[in-house]
């Protein structure tokens, strides 16, 4: 059964309540979803972004990194998402090797938010990505971008590693921050970077950034849904919580994750980097 009541006064979330909750210091509560009724469960807590990430590949696929996952696997996974959603706005990862001309990345783009029902798409990267974000902006395709730990990019970096420990590479960082926004990004996931860090890049860009292990002082937060429920074996990342033990079922898990978020209890410094 799907969670939602159709009569509730409640709108869905646009990009411009994003932007809103920024400035009124409002957490942005984000979570990934892959299927329709986990989808549901989210909408019912009132999760305000749903993304699906190519994450995908790791926990819903069992591959070992997201590099193998395809646009028809996230065109596939959003309309799913998308039945399961009334009020969240729903974003769409560009996979692997999707984005890596404008052309392409408008074609692939467009069946996200054609097919899957997206409203925006994720892209990992800056540098050459700027065109590509550039190019799908001024046609009508929101872009959210991705930085620090970018995981298309597990090979060049060595590994799932905290990104701008060192002076240069904060610096890089938070130029890029900046060029992603000035290329017309409607948001920024900052993954695993260091919380002061993070919090210069949420002080100095217009657009919110939604952290994950990136520290409590960014503009909203983000979990992959598995971890929150603390599905999968072997070590976890610093930065994730299992809500499931204090909420008490999955319905309790998403609903203690939104009011932690909201309450800016989470995360605590023991989920930060330095
Ligand atoms: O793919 C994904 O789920 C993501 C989040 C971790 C932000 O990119």
């Amino acid at each position: 059964m799907y969670a939602n009541d159709a009569s509730a006064p409640r709108r869905a979330v646009t990009l411009p309540d994003l932007r809103r909750k920024k400035q009124e210091g409002a957490p942005i509560v984000a979570l990934t979803a892959y299927d329709a009724l986990f989808a549901a469960a989210l909408d019912a807590e009132g999760i305000d972004l749903v993304l699906v990430g190519d994450s995908l590949g790791m926990v819903v696929q069992g591959h070992a990194s997201t590099l193998p996952v395809t646009t028809t696997d996230i065109v596939y996974h959003c309309t799913a998402v998308a039945r399961g959603l009334r009020y969240a706005l729903l974003v769409a990862d560009m996979p692997f090797g999707a984005d890596a001309t404008p052309e392409r990345a408008l074609d692939v783009a467009l069946r996200m938010l054609k097919e899957g029902q997206a409203a925006m798409v994720k892209i990992e990267g800056a540098g050459e990505k700027l065109h590509v974000i550039r190019f799908l902006v001024e046609r009508e395709i929101p872009v959210c971008a991705h930085l620090g730990l970018t995981p298309q990019s597990v090979h060049r970096l060595g590994g799932y590693k905290v990104q701008g420990r060192e002076a240069a590479a904060a610096e890089q960082l938070q130029r890029d921050a900046m060029a992603v926004e000035a290329a017309g990004a409607s948001a920024l996931v900052l993954e695993c970077v260091p919380a002061t860090l993070a919090a210069a890049i949420t002080r100095s860009v217009g657009i919110p950034t939604i952290g994950i292990g990136a520290g409590v002082d960014c503009d909203g937060q983000i979990l992959v849904l598995h971890d929150l429920l603390g599905v999968g074996a072997g070590p976890r990342p610093r930065f994730v919580k299992n809500f499931l033990a204090e909420g008490g079922s999955v319905q309790g898990a998403i609903r203690a994750y939104a009011d932690a978020v909201r309450a800016r209890t989470f995360p605590g410094p023991e989920h930060a980097y330095t």
